[in-house]
């Protein structure tokens, strides 16, 4: 993709393109540089030399131990790893005492909140705190929620709907004060807010590459050092022992690469990002009447390139196939649950009604989307608003 594609991409929320000089990066790891890592011959050094370098690049950025960062399939795997392996670790050390205890939110992505569940199908407990109407959690509420068997808080670091950041750093003091490790699902942070685990305070953090301009299929986990996790994955003792498979070394090579240039870029993203953005909703909100912006302020604690809006009487998946007929690609919801047409559990927890969460749509721009094409999606998105209150005679 590239600024002049005739797709205007407005879904940076649900993936994001391969940075050119990520691909080159990548490449000759599928050819010449094939070998396995754990190979002893030159061929498996180098991968394992290319290995230990992706390693080191994203422990730079995240402030930790390279030895602290454990590679995996992408960020469902991570919240699947850290939720499932803390609490089981916790079932391990003592099995006859009462089940550990998570406490979570109810606007985690389903990655987070399906592994919950279905530890509580396995005899867990959850506790699932609720969000204000901005989709901001409340870090006394988390506190509140700690028990004497609680093993685990995970809460995100930016919601993927509306994109509310949340206080994890304040969440991370309670944590430790109550000597709980503190699990954040970091996905949508990458590239826009700082990812220093030190600096947040957390013990477990979860990233996609695809998300940041690297390739699909790969993430991470990092478990800070003496942080309890039973890990599930037994094979041939790969990464430390802790998830067994042969690495995806040129899916690594370009996270790690994606990941240093999002994380050096980031000031300058978010200044464009958050001026996109706002031309967006300035068009928007001065020409569609009873517009409502969902999540916080613009000026608020929001990621700089989120915009979600309801537009009253409008169905958000009609209007969104109106807006792809127009070249204009956005979402209604989140991405990871199309094909399900339940109104998102986000907006929901943030209190507004079915009717509004279903006239809901989400706009994340990028890096390649220029003002042109800013205005362009406007032009679509009031055209497609204006047809659709015609055809159901409401404007
Ligand atoms: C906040 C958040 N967490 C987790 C995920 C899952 O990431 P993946 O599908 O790459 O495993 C996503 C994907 O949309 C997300 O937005």
């Amino acid at each position: 993709m590239s600024s002049d594609d005739p797709v205007i991409y407005l879904d940076h929320a649900a993936t994001t393109p391969v940075d050119p000089d990520v691909f080159r990066a990548m490449a000759p790891y599928f050819t010449a540089g094939f070998g396995n890592p754990s190979s002893i011959y030159q061929v498996g050094q180098a991968a394992r030399s290319a290995l230990d370098d992706a390693r080191a690049k994203i422990s730079r950025v995240l402030g930790c131990h390279p030895s602290e960062i454990v590679f995996t399939s992408g960020a469902t795997e991570s919240n699947n790893l850290a939720l499932k392996g803390v609490a089981w670790a916790a079932r391990l050390r003592s099995p006859d005492g009462p089940p550990p205890h998570i406490v979570t939110t109810a606007i985690e992505h389903h990655a987070v909140l399906h592994a919950a569940e279905a530890l509580e199908r396995q005899g867990f407990t959850v506790s699932y705190v609720g969000s204000d109407a901005q989709g901001v959690v409340d870090p006394g509420e988390v506190a509140g929620a700690i028990r004497p068997e609680t093993c685990l808080i995970a809460v995100m670091y930016a919601n993927n709907e509306v994109g509310s950041i949340q206080p994890v750093a304040e969440i991370c003091r309670a944590g430790r004060a109550n000597g709980i490790p503190v699990h954040t699902d970091a996905v949508q942070a990458a590239g826009a807010l700082s990812l220093n685990v030190d600096g947040i305070g957390v013990d477990l953090l979860a990233l996609s590459a695809h998300k940041f301009y690297g390739p699909k299929g790969v993430g991470l986990l990092y478990v800070r050092k003496g942080t309890p996790i039973w890990f599930q994955q037994h094979g041939g003792g790969q990464e430390s022992g802790r998830r067994g498979g042969t690495e995806n070394v040129p899916l690594i090579v370009g996270m790690a690469e994606a990941l240093i240039r999002a994380d050096a870029n980031r000031e300058h993203a978010n200044a464009l990002a958050r001026a996109m953005r706002d031309q967006l909703w300035a068009r928007i909100v001065g020409e569609i009447s009873q517009v409502t912006l969902n999540g916080p302020d613009l000026d608020g604690p929001r990621l700089p390139n989120n915009l979600n809006v309801s537009l009253p009487g409008l169905q958000g998946e009609t209007a969104l196939l109106s807006l792809d007929m127009a070249g204009v690609a956005a979402s209604a919801g989140s991405a990871c649950t199309t094909g399900n047409s339940e109104p998102s559990h986000v907006l929901r927890a943030m209190g507004l009604s079915e009717d509004a969460c279903r006239a809901s749509l989400r706009f994340t721009v990028g890096r390649l989307n220029t003002a042109e094409q800013i205005d362009d999606a406007a032009d679509a998105l009031v055209e497609t608003v204006n047809r659709m209150a015609l055809l159901s005679g409401a404007r």
